[in-house]
């Protein structure tokens, strides 16, 4: 990032003076903001020059419809190709949508005129999202800044790995999670198709694997071939994932005979703990057969040159007590069942060279001896990845990008896959690829999906996709506030599916008062919610309170901003703001407990409402201790208090519903009491 920007993202200001400031993200290489606006109007029109197909045409087209419905402008399609237009995107050859295909792109607004020049189309569409992010308003109408910006990623593997078994996500839904990742500049969309729970893509093959694998909800080969030109028409790869030889139960539903022992086997329904799951059997001829017509058909179907095989979690308990398979291991001196699944993938990857196709596999797959083709993609640690990366092996990152555990977008965006203390050489470095958030859905449905995706994937993208050293919280939280509203524009539910959810839990009443709780609370985070003794299966409703609740409360935030500036210089402002807010969650409860009391699905979390109501209320006695001189205030902060204050903190982090006040805010409490005692 040129130094320019960054002295004007301290001072919070830009050149011209204007208030605001375009909210980029990810955030561009270089982007050198100049003098003056390209003012917009209904004549604006563009055209396209070079060498391009018709991926570029539909992206545009796209685009002018969006940039219509944000502006009012009527901007006729039509407008499209007039060689006078005023916006000229040029593009030299249209791209293979392919790892390490050229994504950079420059762009120019001046007077009169915007440039966007790109090597590949795929450049452009990465270009146009960024122009769009641009558009400012004022009362002078639309405009977009005088700007130059130069682009091009950091990493070229940036990805959100979808799992489609655990709760099948339909393809609607899959779409505009491709339309969103097409947004934030994500380019490989990981798709989980197979595991313990379902089957879920069609084989004409062996049609019993969809037929009896699956509850009736799977992928046709038509659907996977749209999801596929849906998301190449957006420069973003489709990588299958066929988890083998563990999460494997669905297969041998219809299959059982390539188990490694007697079924049957009925799909599973229960979400963990599955100590006993079911296995291939990696001895038998049969099973290589078997996978060999499988990955074949499959291998027609998906064009990218990269095929997961999974490979997680297999815990041998079927292969131990198989005794023809502990023969094999002896007859092979195989010292363990590690080297027994080193033999499986290398059988596995002969099929899929075959096919022309590269091997992809969690950690578990990375072994001594191993052709160095395959892929690593690091879930357990970092270790693997830099194993990998020292041994020549290419590797993606997914440990510190599971969405699904809930934590905060801050604790996702500073994991990079190259940390300062990496060690590695300019050499090795190169084998990391990048990365991929991993929206693993045990815990989500079509209806709250969207909620756990975004917007943290906003910022995991400008993780893989900006500089190292774009790493400013603060502003990152702030780009990624306007994101995440320009993401629902695109038909994403993340924000607006929370209301439908809290009507069901009021049976159609009043939400305003559990809206305001809801704000404030998280789902519980990692896998604690799945520990908590509640055993889920696949059917459990996932229509919770918790399911509603949102990870990484903004209003928490705030709340927390607000204290720092408070205790740091109390100033009549701020003190209004924070007594607003504190009033407001201190009467809430008063407004909640009577819905709370006539709605059975809520009512583990009344205590929750109640602790946050008391602590406003002690939040607001020390806001105006505070605010007194010394001579009048009446100290009555005395060491009894303190240790009622600490007790009600600790008692309101206990979750309930398994959900919890945000730690955000309650640990804000901690500079106020201090500031207390220091008076
Ligand atoms: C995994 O999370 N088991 C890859």
């Amino acid at each position: 990032m040129k130094i320019i920007y960054c002295l004007l993202l301290v001072l919070g200001l830009s050149l011209h003076g204007h208030a605001s400031r375009p909210k980029l993200m990810p955030m561009p290489t270089s982007v050198v903001f100049k003098q003056g606006q390209f003012r917009l109007n209904q004549h604006f029109n563009l055209t396209i020059a070079g060498n391009f197909d018709e991926r570029i045409r539909g992206a545009s087209a796209r685009w002018l419809k969006r940039l219509s419905e944000q502006t009012l402008l009527v901007l006729n399609p039509k407008q499209i190709g007039d060689k006078n237009a005023i916006f000229k995107i040029h593009i030299t050859k249209p791209a293979k949508v392919a790892l390490h295909e050229d994504e950079s792109y420059q762009l120019t607004v001046k007077d009169k005129q915007i440039v966007l020049a790109a090597t590949t189309d795929i450049g452009a569409i990465r270009g146009l999202e960024t122009l769009l992010q641009l558009l400012q308003a004022d009362t002078d109408g639309y405009y977009f800044p005088h700007v130059e910006i130069t682009d091009r990623p950091r990493f070229p593997w940036r990805g959100l790995l979808i799992d489609v078994c655990r709760h099948f996500i339909p393809i609607d839904v899959i779409k505009r999670n491709i339309d969103g990742m097409a947004m934030v500049k994500l380019n490989v969309l990981h798709l989980h198709l197979t595991d313990d729970q379902g089957f879920r893509i069609e084989s004409k093959t062996y049609p019993k694997l969809h037929q009896l694998g699956a509850d009736g909800l799977f992928f046709t080969q038509e659907q996977i071939k749209e999801i596929i030109a849906y998301a190449a028409n957006r420069g973003i790869r489709v990588v299958p994932e066929f988890d083998i030889p563990g999460h494997a139960t669905s297969w041998f539903a219809g299959y059982p005979q390539f188990a490694s022992a007697p079924g049957p086997y009925p799909i599973e329904t229960k979400l963990a703990g599955l100590d006993n799951a079911p296995t291939f059997d990696p001895t038998k001829k049969e099973t290589y057969t078997f996978l060999k017509a499988f990955f074949n058909e499959m291998a027609a179907l998906f064009p990218d040159e990269y095929m997961h095989i999974g490979g997680d979690e297999n815990n041998g308990r079927q292969w131990n007590s198989n005794l023809q398979i502990q023969d094999f291991k002896k007859q092979h001196n195989m010292a363990n069942n590690h080297q027994l699944q080193g033999y499986f993938n290398q059988e596995v990857r002969k099929i899929l060279v075959q096919n022309r196709k590269k091997m992809m596999g969690w950690d578990e797959i990375f072994q001594p001896g191993t052709s160095n083709d395959i892929v690593i993609q690091s879930w357990r640690g970092k270790k693997t990845l830099f194993e990998a990366a020292k041994q020549h092996y290419p590797v993606i990152l997914s440990h510190g990008y599971y969405i699904d555990l809930l934590y905060s977008a801050k604790d996702y965006y500073l994991n990079d896959p190259l940390p300062t203390n990496h060690g590695l050489t300019a050499e090795e470095q190169q084998y990391i690829l990048g990365g991929e958030a991993a929206m693993w859905a045990e815990l989500v449905t079509a209806e709250t999906i969207d909620s756990r995706i975004w917007p943290s994937t906003a910022a995991i993208a400008e993780r893989l996709w900006s500089a190292a050293s774009v790493n400013n919280v603060a502003d990152m939280y702030e780009r990624l506030a306007s994101i995440e509203t320009q993401l629902e524009y695109l038909g994403l539910s993340h924000q607006k599916n929370r209301d439908v959810l809290l009507k069901r839990l009021t049976n159609g009443g009043d939400i305003s008062a559990l809206k305001t709780l809801t704000d404030v609370i998280e789902p519980m985070k990692g896998l604690s919610r799945r520990k908590q003794g509640t055993t889920y299966y696949t059917y459990t409703p996932l229509t919770m309170i918790a399911d509603a609740a949102r990870p990484d409360s903004k209003v928490a935030r705030k709340f927390e901003k607000l204290v720092k500036t408070f205790v740091s210089s109390p100033t009549g402002e701020t003190a209004i703001e924070l007594k607003t807010l504190l009033l407001l969650w201190q009467n809430n409860d008063r407004l909640l407990q009577p819905i709370i009391n006539q709605s059975p699905s809520l009512h583990e979390i009344s205590i929750i409402s109640t602790h946050l109501a008391a602590l406003s209320g002690i939040a607001l006695d020390m806001i105006s201790y505070l605010e007194k001189d010394k001579k009048q205030a009446d100290n009555v902060f005395s060491e009894q208090w303190q240790q009622q204050t600490a007790k009600r903190i600790q008692d309101a982090r206990l979750p309930r519903g398994s959900v919890e006040i945000s730690p955000t805010l309650l640990d804000a409490f901690t500079p106020l009491v201090q500031r207390v005692l220091q008076k």
